[in-house]
């Protein structure tokens, strides 16, 4: 059982739903109470450090010091401290196993083996609620911590399907284009991302009616080719009196306030904007409805962005913050986004609480306010995911790591952070394939779709003025079309092993060393398992066609060459495996197998009945449901046999 151990007076995140024991100490921390609360733990040399979610480094974060402060930075590089979710959770795995979630929404640092200092320190401001868990492995510690944390979200069948994005679709017409070369080049796609520009000005829940003259209309012709729109909703709403969410928020008193107790200001894509305080229920719940004005229009998914919330300027600073270096520890007080948050306040059941104390939770509140509503509004299951999050949006909606970039480093930190994500509660997540910043050549496409085969959220997205990077504009597309393929012939698979992990309380994507106890196997950080049948080892690195792989056990080696699949068994031990850029190859593990269907341009066009067995394993336990219904239950598993 999981103890719970409260230090000062701590925020009530709402992460942890499960029952705890209530106790007076920690087993494995010593702590220290001075200025700042610090706990300490000393670490074995063979210990592995888990955790921290969406995070840089590794899977083993050891030799690292993290942030937890939810931040606006795309310079995602080893040595950056904080991304945009804050996941506190931590996991030693040596002799002994033991985890800690530091559940506080303000900021704390984990400094692991920092220095070679042979043990962990993790710094917070004094309130703070620590809930220990034991078990006799990680995995087993990782499983409690999903079980306290309650049920992630599941989303639609079609949000596995493959999504095309980019910051710069403007008009119909650009939408019409990236439809139509998918579909033209016969690359399997189910929806298209809209960001801000869809917006008038960029102002939330409104639509410009000279570039989308009849929005439901169009949505509902492209729903017919099987292609759904999934709309950006920003943080921060535009100051334009007249529009009916400002005057709304406006009127009863919804949004942020500044030192002087005037609504908050700050520019973000819009220019100046308010905040809406999230951390009021009637806040939560009135945002959440504004959704109505695009779900009316046949929305029925959304992506949620800027929830840090990302801050240009404010009325404080009044300096552009996005142009100010990405905050280190030394230089943390000098970064303008950073002096922001302590200028603004929420009123917390009557009280006016500094953003700073309670910024981590930003983010996850907006997705909740989304989700709890999108759940009313709409009678089937809804897409939507975040960037911005803390422990507890894992029940809403899903993530992305925000503003990559088309680099190998960060395809190889996509591999990396997958478990950790999974760890946290956030199973339907995924990276922008093909990086936001920077230019994605072909080589690095089709690898980094070759993996994203394997996440659940699976969607390509740039940034504005980079290189076009829609799969079709590349030469020899159907290269692409066969990598994509596979996500689509795997789907009675991912769908499966997805939800069941959702339901059981269970990670979709683990580290090898999870499953196999081999010291070898405990070290690999490039290959995974995901869901209870594959183990991938994705090719990372560029100009290689080969790789070496690791195989704990024997498995069937299984080659996808963008049509058929062909397999051979593969004995355990160390192998050098080739890959040309079309094909993928992935692995069964013994005793298991993996249905997969026929190919299609759509999940519309999936049938998840008609599956045959790939692997050596006898039987399947198969998930099944009509993938959109809010009908899904643990009963709805079926025994496949093989034939
Ligand atoms: C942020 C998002 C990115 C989006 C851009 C414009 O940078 O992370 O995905 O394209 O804003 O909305």
């Amino acid at each position: 059982m999981a103890k719970e151990v409260i230090f000062g007076t701590p925020f009530e995140t709402g992460a942890i739903l499960g029952e705890t024991e209530k106790a007076d100490s920690l087993e494995h921390w010593q702590t220290e109470q001075g200025e700042k609360l610090v706990f300490r733990c000393p670490l074995a040399e063979n210990d592995i450090v888990y955790g921290l979610g969406e995070q840089v480094r590794g899977i083993d974060k050891r030799g690292g010091r993290y942030v937890s402060y939810n931040t606006d930075n795309p310079n995602h590089t080893d040595d950056m401290l904080s991304m945009y979710g804050s996941h506190n959770l931590i996991v030693v795995d040596g002799d002994k196993h033991f985890g800690a979630f530091f559940d506080t929404p303000s900021r704390v640092l984990f400094e692991i083996d920092w220095q070679n200092s042979g043990e962990i320190t993790v710094t917070c401001d004094g309130n703070v609620k620590v809930i220990e868990l034991t078990g006799e492995s990680s995995y087993a510690i990782v499983k409690e911590f999903l079980s306290l944390i309650g049920r992630s979200y599941i989303p639609p069948l079609w949000a596995f399907g493959f999504g095309q994005s980019r910051w710069g679709y403007k008009r119909q017409k650009d939408f019409d284009e990236v439809a139509d070369g998918y579909r033209n080049a016969n690359i399997p796609l189910d929806w298209i991302c809209m960001d801000i520009d869809y917006m008038d000005r960029f102002i939330d829940f409104t639509v410009n009616k000279k570039r989308f003259p009849d929005l439901k209309g169009y949505a509902e012709s492209l729903r017919k080719r099987g292609i759904r729109l999934v709309p950006i909703v920003d943080a921060g709403v535009k100051i334009e009196p007249g529009n009916d969410t400002y005057d709304t928020g406006v009127q009863n008193n919804y949004f942020c306030t500044n030192h002087e107790g005037g609504f908050f200001k700050a520019a973000v894509w819009p220019g100046m904007t308010h905040f809406p305080d999230f951390f009021q229920p009637a806040v939560r719940e009135w945002f959440g409805n504004e959704y109505r004005k695009l779900t009316d229009l046949g929305i029925e998914g959304f992506w949620n962005d800027m929830n840090e919330p990302a801050i240009f300027y404010s009325e404080y600073t009044g300096i552009f913050n996005a142009l100010t270096p990405a905050p280190t520890l030394e230089s943390e007080k000098e970064s303008n986004a950073y002096k922001d948050y302590r200028n603004f306040y929420h009123n917390i059941n009557g009280q006016r609480v500094l953003h700073e104390k309670v910024h981590n939770l930003y983010g996850a509140l907006m997705t909740q306010a989304a989700g709890e509503q999108l759940d009313k509004i709409l009678p089937n299951r809804y897409l939507l995911f975040s960037r911005a999050s803390y422990v507890g949006a894992h029940r809403y909606g899903g993530i992305w790591t925000g503003d990559n970039a088309s680099e190998w480093d960060h395809l190889v930190r996509n591999v990396k952070m997958m478990p950790s994500l999974n760890m946290v509660g956030f199973l339907y997540s995924g990276a922008d394939t093909g990086g936001f910043g920077g230019n994605c050549g072909r080589e690095l496409m089709l690898r980094w779709l070759a993996f994203s085969v394997f996440t659940p959220l699976m969607r390509n997205h740039s940034a504005l003025l980079t290189k076009k990077q829609e799969c079709f504009r590349y030469a020899d597309n159907e290269d692409f079309a066969g990598v994509i393929s596979l996500r689509y012939k795997l789907l009675p698979y991912i769908y499966s092993e997805f939800v069941k992990a959702a339901l059981g309380g269970d990670m979709y994507i683990k580290p090898l060393s999870f499953e196999y106890g081999d010291e070898r196997s405990r070290r690999v950080e490039d290959q995974l398992l995901v869901g209870d049948s594959i183990m991938i080892a994705p090719f990372v690195q560029k100009g290689r066609k080969t790789r070496e792989v690791w195989l704990p056990e024997d498995m069937t080696e299984v080659r996808y060459d963008g049509k058929s699949f062909s397999c051979q068994k593969a004995e355990s031990g160390e192998h050098t495996v080739s890959a040309q850029l079309n094909e993928v190859v992935f692995y069964i593990r013994k005793g298991k197998c993996v249905p997969v269907t026929r190919g299609a341009q759509c999940t519309d066009e999936v049938n998840l009945d008609d599956v045959v067995l790939l692997g050596d394993g006898k039987e399947y336990r198969q998930y099944v449901d009509d993938g959109l219904t809010k009908r899904v239950s643990a009963d709805n598993i079926r025994l496949l046999r093989r034939k």
